[in-house]
């Protein structure tokens, strides 16, 4: 199983979003049993909060299901349990790197690496641009998994 962890700064926005579009996506390419993922925060403002109201919204209006949940915090332990660590931002990978340590086994990407660019999924809590946000979550999520599909012959 690969085991993939997407982290944002709260997750109640951008990482379940990109939980739930992902494994809608593997769902969809019948990847469910070979891959599992999984969405934390590197802070613990929101721990026990469930998805923002917003970020539900919009993940309604494109049919992606999602299901209740609690925000949970990422611990050190986490760096040997994933595979895959995905930060949306710049300042998720400084501190998934703070928490984790010093990345020794190449684990820690940010999102939009899988497309070739360097930009950051920006924070919708502070832009309040759910919809764009989906967008750049979705097209992350379809480059990484293309990425999987490739690395591991899937
Ligand atoms: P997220 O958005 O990192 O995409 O879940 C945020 C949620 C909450 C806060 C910041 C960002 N906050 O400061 O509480």
């Amino acid at each position: 199983m690969i085991k993939i962890c997407f982290v944002c700064l709260g997750n109640i926005c951008r990482s379940p979003m990109a939980e739930f579009i992902f494994q809608f996506m593997l769902e969809k390419n019948n990847l469910q049993d070979k891959i599992f993922v999984a969405s934390k925060a590197t802070s613990t403002e929101e721990v026990g909060n469930p998805i923002y109201f917003r970020a539900v919204e919009v993940l309604k209006s494109h049919q992606i299901p999602y299901k209740d949940r609690q925000a949970t915090v990422l611990l050190r332990k986490d760096y040997d349990t994933f595979d895959y660590i995905i930060g949306m931002d710049s300042s998720n990978i400084f501190h998934i790197n703070r928490i984790c340590g010093d990345d020794s086994e190449n684990k820690v990407f940010k999102l939009l690496s899988f497309c070739n660019s360097n930009n950051d999924i920006e924070d919708p809590w502070y832009t309040g641009n759910f919809n764009k946000v989906y967008e750049q979550i979705y097209e992350g999520c379809s480059a990484l998994l293309k990425f999987l599909k490739n690395e591991y012959k899937l």
